[in-house]
């Protein structure tokens, strides 16, 4: 097998690479560890900055985005019942997020994939790079009818944390940068109306909540857990009542509890590998960094990675030049640590840590003061959550 560029993972990072590099006439193949159902059915990311969304529209994917997705001109922080709405049209001249989940952007780009014949491998086992420090780099893998290799020019890794392409990098040339947060997000879906129009970002004594929603009769509700939490202990009216628990009053009033489609637990990490390139191999989205999920940054830095590498592969065989590839590391790390600091700048503000002590919860209080009296704060805010260009 050959092929121009390999690809591993179909999560939105990979989906996205191949429909920005076939459509501009570059061959890619994508091998992917799970089946196809698998990865439609997992729940994650659900805003999409103004970035990512012209980027999908490039992708030739806009179209049920924009029938189907919310548009959220403005988004909420409460602190111990105050409440503060930042209006993201205005304080940034004008831009928004789209509420649209990752499950519908995986579907939408799955689709555009097939129609255009483009090949990906679903269960692709032992993913193996090699040569990558050649010209000549090659994939082998494991695939129902028997170990196969595919030759390539480049091989792009959008395999996620756990993948294959990270752990390819000698330790030598690679530097991680990490902190892990000591509790985690108990997230629930539901088929019940949004209890309010826009997100709500709440911190609160009993700890973090956010408010989401996946369309007008779908909503997504997260509260912060300990990191060793069950889903099995959490019934459905315990999640509620939680939830409501940390509220303030007029919203809590009006949300009822309604039955859970879905419940998970996710813990929260903030990871840096630098740098994003060695060699022939590239690392695009989770597979390079991870934000805690506070501030919805994870899959829009996917799509900001996938814009810098598609280009540069796009320039090196349109113009046969290189200086896109060259700058690929620096450029997306560029982005990726201003997120990182974003992600971790709401989560350190929004959650209750165990060490926190009185100063700490103060420090807490000030920051959401200053937001809310501070028009350059407030701005600074709406700036980051709309996503910075690129
Ligand atoms: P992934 O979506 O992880 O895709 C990687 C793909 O590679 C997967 O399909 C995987 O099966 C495949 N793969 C892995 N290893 C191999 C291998 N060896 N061989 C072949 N294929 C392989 N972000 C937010 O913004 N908001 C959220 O609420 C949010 N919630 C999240 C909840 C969870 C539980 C997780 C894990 C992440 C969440 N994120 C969230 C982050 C967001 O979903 C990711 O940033 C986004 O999915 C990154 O896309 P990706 O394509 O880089 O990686
Ligand atoms: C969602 C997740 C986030 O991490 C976030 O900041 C906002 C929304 C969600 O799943 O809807």
């Amino acid at each position: 097998m050959r092929t121009q560029v390999a690809i591993i993972g179909s999560g939105p990072a990979g989906l996205l690479l191949g429909q920005l590099l076939g459509r501009a006439g570059i061959d890619t193949i994508i091998l992917e560890r799970a089946t196809r159902e698998h990865v439609l059915s997992r729940i994650r990311a659900g805003v999409l900055e103004r970035g990512t969304v012209r980027l999908l529209e490039e992708a030739g994917v806009g179209e049920r985005l924009h029938r189907e997705g919310l548009v959220h001109t403005g988004v909420e922080l409460a602190f111990d019942g105050d409440r503060l709405r930042l209006d993201l049209e205005d304080l940034t001249g004008g831009a928004s997020v789209t509420v649209y989940g990752q499950t519908e952007v995986t579907r939408d780009l799955m689709e555009a994939r097939e129609r255009a014949g483009w090949l990906t491998v679903f269960e692709a086992q032992d993913v193996e790079i090699h040569d990558v420090e050649t010209p000549r780099p090659s994939v082998s893998f494991t695939a129902q009818d028997g170990r196969r290799t595919l030759a390539c020019d480049f091989v792009a890794a959008c395999d996620g944390f756990h993948g294959i392409g990270r752990r390819t990098v000698p330790e030598r040339v690679l530097r991680c940068f990490e902190r892990v947060y000591p509790f985690g997000w108990l997230g629930l879906l539901t088929d019940a109306p949004p209890a309010t129009h826009e997100l709500v970002y709440a911190n609160h004594a009993r700890g973090f909540a956010l408010l989401s929603m996946r369309s007008p009769t779908r909503s997504r509700y997260y509260v912060q857990v300990p990191l060793e939490t069950r889903v099995e202990e959490w019934s459905d009216e315990r999640f509620f009542t939680e939830l409501r628990r940390r509220l303030p009053d007029a919203i809590a009033d009006g949300l009822p509890t309604t039955p859970s489609i879905e419940k998970s637990v996710a813990p929260l990490r903030s990871f840096v590998a630098e740098p994003m390139r060695f060699g022939s191999l590239f690392l695009a989205g989770d597979a390079a960094h991870i934000v805690p999920p506070t501030g919805a940054k994870g899959l829009n830095l996917a799509a900001g990675d996938v814009h810098y590498l598609s280009n540069g592969l796009i320039e090196h065989y349109r113009e046969r030049s290189d200086a896109g590839l060259d700058r690929y590391s620096e450029r997306a790390l560029a982005r990726v640590w201003k997120a990182e600091r974003f992600s971790w700048w709401m989560t350190s503000m929004l959650h209750r840590f165990p060490e926190m002590d009185a100063f700490a919860e103060r420090m807490q209080r000030a920051e959401f003061d200053h937001v809310v009296s501070v028009r350059s704060a407030a701005a600074n805010v709406a700036d980051n959550y709309v996503g910075l260009p690129f």
